[in-house]
C-alpha cells in the first residue's frame, strides 16, 4: 500500500507518484467498478458526516429512532421540509462531471453510490447503484405505497402556510433559523418550531408512518440490492472508491470481498479509510480536481 497526501487542490506539473499509479492501474482494468459516499458531494455543498480526521461531526438519522415515534417523524419532516428546496439546488460538481467522463470512456463501468442525492445520474452516469436508496422517493412503512418526494413536499406546503418563510431562513416567530443543510437534507430549527409542524401522512391509508425511501443508520439495505452489489463486484476487474470513510460496514464489505478475491482497490478520499491495508493505492486529495486530472490522464493514454 502507498499513501500520499496531496496538499494542493490542483494536481501540479510534476506528476504525483501515487496519482500515476493510480491512474496506471485504473487504466489497466477498463470497467472498474466505483463505490462513492458522501465526500464526492461535498463540493456540490453538501456535507459529509465525519470529514478528514475521521470524527463523526453529524449525528444522524437513526431508524429505529424513525419508527418507533410520532415525535421523532415530526421532527424529521419539519427539518426535511425546510431543508428540501436547498438539498434540490445542490448541482453536480466537476468530480461527478469527470465520473461520467471516466464512464463513457469505458474506464470504469456500474457505480454503487451511499449517496442519496442523485447526483451521480443527474450528471449523465449509467448504471448507479443507490445503496441506500433516495431522498427523492418516500414509502408508507402502513401500506406499502410508494409517493414521490416532490409530491408530498408539495402536501406538506398547503398544510403548513406558515413555514414558507422558514425556507428562507425566518422562523414564524420572526427569529433566524441557521441555513446550514446537513448531510441528511435537513435544517436543523428549534423543538419550538417543530411542534408547530403538521406532519405528512400517506396520502392512500392517513398513517403519519411516512418514511423516505432511505436507509437511515441502524436499518438494512434490501437483500437483492447487496447480492446484485456483491455480484458486480466479484465480476469486477478493480474497484474505486471515492469519498467515503468505510466506517460503514454497508460500503466496507465490497472492499473486503473485492480483496479477497484479489481484486485490485484504489481510493480517492481525504483523511483515512478504514480497511486502509486492503487499498493498493489511495491518493489523499480532493475529488474534484483529482477525478478531472484522472479523465483528462486518461483521454491522453487512449
Ligand atoms: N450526499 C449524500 O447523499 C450524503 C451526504 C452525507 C451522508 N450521506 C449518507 O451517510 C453515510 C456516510 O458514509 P460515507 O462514508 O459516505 O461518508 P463519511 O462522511 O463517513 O465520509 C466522507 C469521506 O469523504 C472525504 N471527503 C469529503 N470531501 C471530500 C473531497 N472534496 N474530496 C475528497 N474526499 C472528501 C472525507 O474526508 C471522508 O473520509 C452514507 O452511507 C450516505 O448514505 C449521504
Ligand atoms: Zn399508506
Amino acid at each position: 500500500m502507498d499513501v500520499y497526501a496531496v496538499r494542493s487542490p490542483i494536481l501540479g506539473r510534476v506528476p504525483d507518484p501515487v496519482f500515476t499509479a493510480l491512474a496506471e492501474t485504473l487504466h489497466a482494468h477498463p470497467g472498474t467498478l466505483v463505490l462513492t459516499g458522501a465526500g464526492i458531494s461535498t463540493e456540490s455543498g453538501i456535507p459529509d458526516y465525519r470529514g478528514p480526521d475521521g470524527t463523526r461531526r453529524v449525528q444522524p438519522m437513526e431508524h429505529g429512532e424513525f419508527v418507533a415515534t410520532s415525535a421523532a417523524r415530526q421532527r424529521y419532516w419539519a427539518r426535511s421540509f425546510v431543508g428540501w428546496g436547498r438539498f434540490t439546488q445542490a448541482e453536480p460538481n466537476v468530480g461527478h462531471e469527470a465520473l461520467a467522463r471516466l464512464q463513457r470512456a469505458g474506464r470504469v463501468g456500474a457505480v454503487i453510490t451511499q449517496n442519496v442525492d442523485g447526483l451521480h445520474q443527474r450528471a449523465g452516469t449509467r448504471e448507479v447503484i443507490e445503496l441506500h436508496g433516495s431522498l427523492a422517493e418516500v414509502t408508507c412503512l402502513a401500506c406499502g405505497a410508494r409517493i414521490d418526494r416532490d409530491f408530498l413536499q408539495a402536501l406538506m406546503a398547503e398544510a403548513n402556510p406558515g413555514f414558507a418563510a422558514l425556507a428562507t431562513g425566518t422562523a414564524p416567530d420572526g427569529s433566524q433559523v441557521t441555513s446550514q443543510i446537513r448531510p441528511d437534507g435537513d435544517i436543523v430549527l428549534a423543538d419550538a418550531v417543530v411542534e408547530g409542524f403538521v406532519q405528512p401522512v400517506c396520502p392512500y391509508c392517513g398513517s403519519d408512518r411516512v418514511k423516505p425511501d432511505v436507509v437511515f443508520f441502524g436499518g438494512s439495505v434490501p437483500k437483492e440490492r447487496v447480492e446484485r452489489c456483491f455480484a458486480l463486484t466479484d465480476a469486477a476487474p478493480a474497484l474505486l472508491v471515492l469519498g467515503t470513510s468505510l466506517q460503514v460496514m454497508s460500503g466496507l464489505r465490497f472492499v473486503r470481498r473485492a480483496a479477497s478475491h484479489g481484486i485490485p482497490v484504489l481510493a480517492i478520499t481525504r483523511g483515512p479509510v478504514r480497511g486502509q491495508e486492503l487499498v493498493t493505492h489511495h491518493l489523499d486529495a480532493p475529488l474534484g480536481s483529482s477525478l478531472a486530472a484522472l479523465a483528462n490522464w486518461s483521454s491522453n493514454h487512449g
